[in-house]
């Protein structure tokens, strides 16, 4: 058996009169850009995520980035973020010029470990950006009560939310955590596109307005640029309207991505350890798992068919891009001991039940074996 790591085609094709229905309106209708799908996403997105606000963009790097400048971040200016994600927050620092300053993560979920946040907060932080890594959610509340004991009510909190659309926290939704939560819509997210796509969302009217105009010329009405740093970085009305269609399925979508996450657990438990336990609040956006001899492993499940890929393989301080970039890091320990141990398995709606059971076959009867004997 051939496992593929990913295959959104099998999640988009269970819903594909439904897609094509929707790109045929839009091609009817003549409108292709920031037309009613748009409008009408924007607005279904935002109540989903139970914010005042949502602003569609081109991807969600540029969500990331024009959020920062919504919130005035730029030269000089620092941002708390953590190593191990994927390296997206450093890029769009970089986009925006500021300095990121880098905190450890937690032994056990691997996300920020919010109590270093004390440590790293300093009179130039302007923002701390949350990633919400592999479908976990970080502890906002926790994050905005440590901040403000530290006096720094003032600091900013930006949920990166590309790998958690729907997760909850204490029964509040991501994108309505902090000030200002970011999104990504490539087609292997939880909510995925047939291309590029990204959104912000916020309760925040000024931040709204803010980034509605950067993503669009800087404009506050046609031809009319009144903020600085405008760009072009908008949602096309194809994709719009394919999102549309998706976002009715994303709860029960997301239902089935935990069923398959408690499957992937019962196969791995007592063999090697889980990252991504199962968890009601979570969304299961990646299966993680970790061992010392995770080389070994990777291959075994390589040789049978089994695809694996590492979340992420580089911490961000050890691109080569960063040369010469100025930031701040504080002890990454568990960053960096995670970065040699982690592996994801194979974990997307479209899966099917053989197939979860033929990985399960191949950590009974092999993994098994080989995690033994470190
Ligand atoms: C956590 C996180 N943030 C940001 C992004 C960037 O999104 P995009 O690829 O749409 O630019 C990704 C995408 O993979 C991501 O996983």
């Amino acid at each position: 058996m051939k496992i593929l790591f990913n295959q959104p085609k099998r999640e988009n094709d269970e819903l594909s009169l439904e897609i094509d229905a929707a790109i045929k309106k839009v091609i009817e209708s003549g409108i292709y850009i920031m037309g009613e799908n748009v409008t009408a996403f924007e607005q279904e997105f935002s109540q989903f995520c139970n914010t005042n606000y949502c602003c569609a963009v081109g991807n969600g790097t540029d969500a990331l980035e024009i959020a920062l400048r919504a919130l005035d971040v730029g030269h000089n200016d620092e941002v708390i973020t953590v190593a191990n994600a994927g390296g997206y927050s450093t890029t769009a620092c970089n986009l925006v010029g500021a300095s990121p300053v880098y905190i450890d993560v937690d032994e056990n979920r691997l996300l920020m470990n919010v109590d270093f946040v004390s440590s790293a907060v300093s009179s130039k932080t302007k923002c701390v950006i949350a990633t919400h890594l592999y479908g976990q959610v970080v502890d906002i509340k926790k994050l905005r009560a440590l901040l403000d004991a530290a006096g720094h009510v003032d600091v900013k909190i930006l949920e990166d939310c590309a790998q958690a659309h729907g997760a909850t926290s204490r029964g509040g939704l991501v994108g309505s955590l902090g000030d200002i939560a970011t999104f990504s819509f490539y087609p292997t997210k939880n909510l995925g596109a047939l291309g590029d796509g990204g959104a912000i969302t916020t309760s925040n009217e000024q931040f709204a307005e803010r980034c509605k105009s950067i993503r669009q010329y800087g404009w506050t009405s046609k031809y009319c640029s009144t903020v600085s740093d405008g760009r072009n970085s908008r949602l096309d009305e194809i994709h719009a309207a394919i999102l549309r269609a998706k976002l009715k399925q994303l709860a029960a979508n997301n239902e089935k991505r935990r069923s398959i996450c408690a499957h992937l657990y019962e196969s791995c438990r007592g063999i090697v350890e889980v990252v991504t336990t199962p968890c009601v609040e979570h969304v299961s956006h990646l299966f993680v798992a970790r061992h010392k001899n995770r080389e070994q492993i990777c291959n075994t499940l390589n040789d049978n068919g089994i695809a694996v890929d590492i979340h992420y393989p580089v911490l961000d301080i050890d691109q080569k891009s960063m040369n010469g970039k100025s930031y701040r890091s504080l002890n990454l320990d568990q960053s960096i001991l995670a970065t040699k141990e982690i592996f994801s398995l194979p974990c997307y709606t479209g899966i099917t039940s053989a197939e979860l059971d033929y990985i399960r076959q191949i950590f009974e009867t092999k993994i098994s074996v080989i995690a033994k004997e470190q």
